[in-house]
């Protein structure tokens, strides 16, 4: 097949179910492009991502797919995993029914694309990289498949009968492509299309060998990229409160590298297109309060709750904000005091007004 019919016929796949992970997609799609890929771009979303999401991911994807929310509910399996939020990843199984691409490639929303990866279509069903974890299991962020819906239906069929020993598709996925541990070498992906970035603490050294020839990089685990605290103008980078850091911190940069050189400038413009309008309607709200969450300075953090932990986990589920302490002049509040801040900070850098970010 010609390379323009196949970048019709082939995509490469991600999900948000919300408008947290999306930052994520956003980001992945923006290195995807960076790499010049000639695929196609698509993401699940579900209905909790807002339209003002929707319209950034339609900037970097070509199409976006709604579809319903499937969740595991095994909160067992997913307390042995300490991941009781991945229930969600159920919803993963849809990218199955994709049937109008011949060929995908599924990435998490928590990769970054470091490398043209566009050969992966090369590769057949069900090709995925060993689980740092349990090397005969595959790790589920990093997968190329065939869409079908024969397919999708059984692996629904499977949910029900056989469940998930992780709780999530991972577990899922492994029990229903069981013979990928034995039966064809071909289908293990290379580590440098799946590094999960916390080898950068379990093996250094290996790390430091073959760190460079990473293509995608996956930020698995609790501290994503997007909930890094990020100075934009120092360039200083704060791991999650209550979680701390799980990657190297050069990784993350080049996630905050791609979303403040070419996401934040397309959300900040549409915040500024939508601010003279603010009084009139509602059109822009969520994103301007997302932006706020996205913790560009530490103390851009939600003024949802006294924790901003305890706000995220309820923003998340999409909890209803009925005391209105995310209202819209409250965020903008919050951004002004940061923006005056920073400048503040900018010129006089007193260990003092370090002391004041909380
Ligand atoms: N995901 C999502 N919403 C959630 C949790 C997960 O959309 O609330 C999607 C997203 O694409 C994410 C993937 O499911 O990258 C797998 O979850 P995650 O990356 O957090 O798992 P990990 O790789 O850390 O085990
Ligand atoms: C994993 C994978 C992720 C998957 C999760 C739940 O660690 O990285 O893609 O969604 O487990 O099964
Ligand atoms: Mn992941």
């Amino acid at each position: 097949m010609e390379r323009s019919a196949l970048s019709e016929t082939e995509a490469f796949v991600t999900l948000a179910t919300n408008d947290r992970y999306a930052y994520g997609a956003l980001a992945l799609g923006q290195s995807l492009r960076n790499s010049a890929t000639t695929r196609q771009l698509a993401v699940l979303v579900t209905a909790q991502v807002t339209q003002a999401m929707r319209r950034q991911l339609t900037m970097v994807y070509d199409h976006i797919q709604q579809v319903d929310p499937l969740d595991s509910h095994d909160t067992a399996h997913l307390a042995l995993l300490a991941r009781p939020e991945l229930g969600i990843t159920f919803s993963k199984i849809h990218c199955w029914t994709l049937t109008q691409y011949t060929k995908c490639v599924f990435l998490d929303a928590d990769c970054l694309v470091i490398k043209n990866v566009d050969d992966l279509f090369d590769r057949e069903e069900f090709s995925a990289a060993p689980d740092v974890g349990w090397p005969d299991c595959f790790n589920s962020g990093v997968f190329v498949f065939r869409p079908s819906d024969e397919t999708h239906r059984g692996l629904l069929q499977c949910a029900v009968t056989q469940g998930s020993f992780d709780g999530g598709d991972q577990g899922l996925l492994n029990i229903y492509f069981k013979d990928w541990a034995f039966k064809d070498i071909s289908k293990h992906l290379p580590f440098i299309y799946n590094m999960t970035s916390s080898v950068s603490y379990s093996y250094l050294p290996a790390y430091r060998q073959f760190g460079n020839d990473v293509r995608i990089v996956h930020f698995i685990g609790m501290a994503k990229p997007w909930l890094y605290s990020y100075n934009v103008n120092t360039g200083h980078l704060q791991p999650p409160e209550g979680i701390g850091s799980q990657h190297d911190e050069e990784l993350i940069k080049r996630w905050w590298s791609v979303f403040t050189s070419q996401i934040k400038p397309r959300i900040e413009h549409e915040q500024e297109c939508f601010l003279s309008f603010q009084l009139l309607r509602n059109v822009g709200k969520d994103l301007a309060n997302q932006f706020g969450e996205m913790k560009l300075d530490d103390s851009t953090a939600s003024a949802r709750s006294s924790s901003p932990r305890a706000g995220q986990r309820a923003w998340e589920r999409g909890e209803i904000d009925y005391q209105g302490a995310d209202r819209f002049d409250l965020i903008l509040d919050q951004i002004k005091s940061v923006i005056e801040k920073e400048d503040t900070e900018e010129m006089e850098k007193t260990p003092e007004n370090e002391n004041k970010t909380e």
